[in-house]
């Protein structure tokens, strides 16, 4: 008989190794491979008897309309999704452990129910009875949800089959078990076993399964990033502690565009809709204070304002500290790069510390001009005009590079009482009526023109 092959799994990102090592080749990670059972290897290699015969894509058009899609009601969450949940898709709604996810998703059986969708909600973490509790405190007591505290997937598979739910939501995938892996819950073989399952389930059965996924420290949902290539949707729900607003992002979407968000507020009643996240966002902002700098922003469809601060510090240590929240570090540093090395303005033994408001995540390069706005506006401790907000992408030679669709980012800044925008002069736009429009082509002249320098 031969010998089984023992394979090695990397916890992080999935890939698999003939053998043991310290460091994954495939993500990188330390510490992250170890030893599962191995697959079983019986028959059925070679050829398969041919099932389903392909049929010409042409064909298709005689088939039924596309299935229609389910809504919530709850706008942020439809919205994010694409415009509605599609039937027998497999959406994955990852975060941090306490983030919000089995409140957010209990309320979107709860609406989905009340909306006419028969919907079961799986919790593998509570008791029924807990979950019910927590469905009376968020005022859903009475929404004709089915509710199920069950682990072992074949269970949950039978009763599924059994119900044909329209909405199945399954918290969470780490606590599953297939009897037919030899792995504890949690591992990526029984993480990969269990999700192929049930996405498999959902295509067959035309029941949208969402399935809640917990967030490692580095960002990847625990273990599998292999989940998020067998679903259709990929969300995730992130938001900073502190605060209690909470955004739901797309990070894949089969049916929809990604990088749409959802904003919540996490309130005692659970997480409220915020239909202006803009005013959201800026509703912190007190009077003109040198490091503040008002984005312009585009999230998905829809125009959000942030607020850029920046504070910049005398350092003390031989490397000054680079401290930045909510934007990409490294386009920071190369925008700290560029103010240096084309308008003669140093940081060096200065400590930088750069933050978005409201605990937003910020990753267009749109916000170029805004950041180095509010970098120069704390160095030089000068106010920038607190009626104007700012867009531009910033190349390496200082230029200023228009980004897209200026007339929205316009339009939510008049919205919002701002009278006056900063944009690169390349961009194409008409004007708003009441917005005052700063035309800039590099980066030296803005410096120039705005700080005496
Ligand atoms: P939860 O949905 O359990 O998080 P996850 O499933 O992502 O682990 O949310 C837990 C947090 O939400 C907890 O710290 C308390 C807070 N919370 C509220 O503030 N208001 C509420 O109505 C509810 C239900 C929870
Ligand atoms: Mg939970």
């Amino acid at each position: 008989m031969a010998k089984p092959i023992t394979a090695f799994t990397c916890t992080a990102c999935g890939a698999s190794h003939r053998k043991w090592a310290g460091r994954c080749d495939a993500c990188g990670a330390w510490n992250t491979i170890i030893e599962e059972a191995p697959l079983s290897q019986g028959p059925g290699r070679g050829l398969g008897t041919l099932k389903g015969k392909p049929i010409p894509l042409s064909g298709l058009a005689t088939q039924d309309a596309p299935p229609r899609r389910a809504t919530s009601g709850i706008a942020e969450l439809d919205r994010v999704l694409g415009g509605g949940l599609v039937p027998g898709s497999a959406i994955l709604v990852g975060g941090d452990p306490g983030i919000g996810k089995s409140t957010l998703l209990l309320q979107a059986a709860a609406a989905f129910a009340r909306a006419g969708q028969q919907a079961i909600y799986v919790s593998g973490e509570e008791a029924s009875a807990q979950v019910r509790l927590r469905a009376q405190r968020l005022g859903l007591g009475d929404a004709p949800v089915r509710l199920g505290a069950e682990t072992a997937l074949r269970d949950i598979l039978t009763t599924l089959d059994a119900e044909r739910p329209d909405v199945a939501v399954i918290d969470s995938i780490q606590t599953l078990w297939s009897d037919r892996i030899e792995a504890a819950p949690g591992s990526v073989a029984q993480v990969r076993a269990s999700a192929h399952e049930l996405v498999t389930f959902a295509k067959r059965r035309g029941t949208s399964v969402i399935l809640v996924g917990h967030v490692t420290k580095e960002g990847q949902i625990a273990g599998p990033r292999v989940v998020e290539h067998m679903v259709d949707t990929v969300l995730y729900f992130e938001g900073e502690r502190g605060h209690q607003f909470r955004i739901l992002r797309a990070h894949k979407n089969r049916f929809g565009p990604a990088d749409e968000i959802g904003v919540f507020e996490m309130t005692g009643g659970g997480l409220a809709e915020v239909a202006n996240p803009s005013a959201l966002f800026l509703s912190e902002r007190g009077e003109a204070s040198a490091g503040s700098a008002v984005f312009a922003g585009i999230e998905g469809t829809r125009p959000v304002l942030t607020e850029v601060q920046a504070l910049v510090a005398p350092s003390t240590l031989a490397s000054p500290r680079r401290t930045v929240v909510g934007l990409d570090s490294g386009r920071v540093s190369t925008i700290l790069a560029v103010l240096e090395a084309r308008c003669a303005v140093p940081f060096a033994g200065l400590d930088v510390f750069l933050n978005v408001a409201g605990g937003m995540r910020v990753s267009e390069p749109a916000a170029d001009l805004a950041i180095a706005a509010a970098l120069l506006s704390a160095r030089e401790d000068v106010a920038l005009p607190p009626e104007a907000v700012l867009f531009g992408e910033i190349s390496l030679s200082g230029a200023l590079r228009p980004v897209a669709q200026a007339e929205n980012r316009l339009k939510e800044a008049q919205k919002l009482g701002f009278s006056r925008a900063i944009l690169p002069s390349a961009t194409k736009v008409e004007g708003v009526a009441g917005m005052r429009i700063d035309r800039i082509a590099d980066l030296t002249s803005f410096v120039g023109e705005t700080f005496g320098a």
